[in-house]
């Protein structure tokens, strides 16, 4: 019998919104997502205020603040220079900024929608703070007081969802970094993921039938179960995309964990109940080049934990020479898995609407945004 996942038609009727679409696009995305940042100026001092001068020179340290889908682009950009670049780049997925955060440091406000209660504080106190400020975004508050201000903005094309705008929300962080000098030749390197996001598309569309395609025979494996994402190392960023794609496309409870801390704790969780343990599968990240002590941990676990516990051992073969080549391709297979198990399980894989509920909830009893909206006014009438 045909696999659900290779009637086409079947496809379409459930991912109602497109977004097979949307990730069939995905390497064009990054060459646009590249030549929209490349649109962007950062002078060497802007005036916010009277009392408030900002200088942007080479930082000492970098975070990148936001939630959820406009996080992620932070998440890949530590893991893929987390040794090769000595400026430390934080993620901030919270209201406020580390004590740490000054006139040294770099400061990315990514937000999608721009409204977004979080990301909005943290760009606040980063312009209070005096701190090297770059936004990213396609609207709302974050957009208008980021032009406003003046303050150097990569806009972004409107109508995404968030997670899927992922090359809009990673490369402008990578094209800044290099014109403010902590990035250098990465141009090979850029080229190389593209051309490999390409070769690898062809085996995970949905034209490419069940028994070639990886992404397809993923979702199968993880169907009716809680699947859990383990990575390492520059792949911790790629084990938590992952499992918040299957949260919100495949509408599932996921896990992420990484290697060598899960040998710490996690492994011994795997010794509870086998009523617990058979509802889950695991998808082990791999890596042509696994550092032998890594790869020994992932055989061992495989051995003494996964394979005797978990329903299921699946694993994502990162693809490529170069890091942001392996990274990007085992995030362009882990996405079109999560949607081929919101096709499995009929779900459309777009919205998102509990996030949607969550947030306007939220606006009706503590209406941050407002609050914040009026700490921009008052820093820009001081302008
Ligand atoms: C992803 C998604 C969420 C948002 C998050 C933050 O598609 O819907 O994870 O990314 O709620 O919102 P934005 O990205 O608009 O700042």
């Amino acid at each position: 019998m045909m696999s659900v996942l290779d009637d086409l038609e079947r496809i379409r009727s459930v991912d109602r919104q497109g977004m097979v679409d949307i990730m069939r696009r995905l390497p064009e995305s990054c060459g646009d997502a590249i030549e929209r940042a490349e649109h962007l100026n950062i002078p060497d001092t802007l005036s916010v205020s009277k009392d408030k001068t900002i200088r942007y020179r080479r930082p000492e340290k970098v975070v990148v603040v936001g939630m959820g889908g406009s996080a992620v682009g932070g998440d890949l950009l530590k893991g893929w220079l987390w040794d090769t670049v000595s400026v430390p780049i934080e993620v901030c997925r919270d209201y406020h900024l580390p004590a740490y955060a000054d006139g040294k440091t770099l400061v990315f406000a990514v937000s999608y929608s721009g409204n977004t209660e979080e990301t909005l504080s943290g760009f606040v106190e980063a312009l209070e703070r005096g701190c090297m400020v770059v936004s990213v975004s396609s609207d709302g508050v974050l957009e208008e007081f980021s032009e406003r201000l003046g303050i150097p903005l990569v806009s972004l094309p409107k109508r995404f969802p968030p997670r899927c705008a992922l090359p809009h929300l990673f490369f402008p962080l990578v094209v800044a970094l290099e014109r403010i000098g902590v990035l250098r030749d990465i141009k090979r390197e850029v080229e190389e993921a593209i051309a490999i996001l390409k070769q690898i598309r062809d085996e995970i569309v949905p034209e490419t039938p069940t028994l070639k395609n990886p992404a397809k025979t993923l979702a199968l494996g993880v169907k009716d179960t809680i699947p859990v994402a383990y990575g390492f190392r520059q792949y911790s960023g790629v084990a938590l995309r992952i499992k918040t794609q299957l949260n919100e496309n495949s509408k599932v409870p996921g896990k992420w964990e990484c290697f060598p801390e899960l040998n710490h704790n996690e492994a011994v969780g795997w010794m509870g109940p086998d009523a617990l343990t058979r509802g889950l599968s695991v998808i082990l990240i791999r890596d042509p080049d696994e550092p032998p002590e890594i790869r020994a941990r992932i055989e061992l676990t495989k051995e003494l934990v996964l394979e005797r516990r978990a329903r299921r051992v699946l694993e994502i073969h990162a693809r490529g020479e170069t890091r942001l080549a392996r990274m990007l391709s085992t995030i362009y297979i882990g996405d079109f898995m999560s949607v081929y198990l919101a096709i499995l399980y009929g779900v459309d894989p777009t919205p998102v609407d509990i996030i949607t509920r969550m947030k306007k909830g939220l606006k009706d009893r503590v209406d941050r945004v407002g609050e914040l909206r009026e700490r921009l006014i008052e820093v820009a009438g001081h302008g």
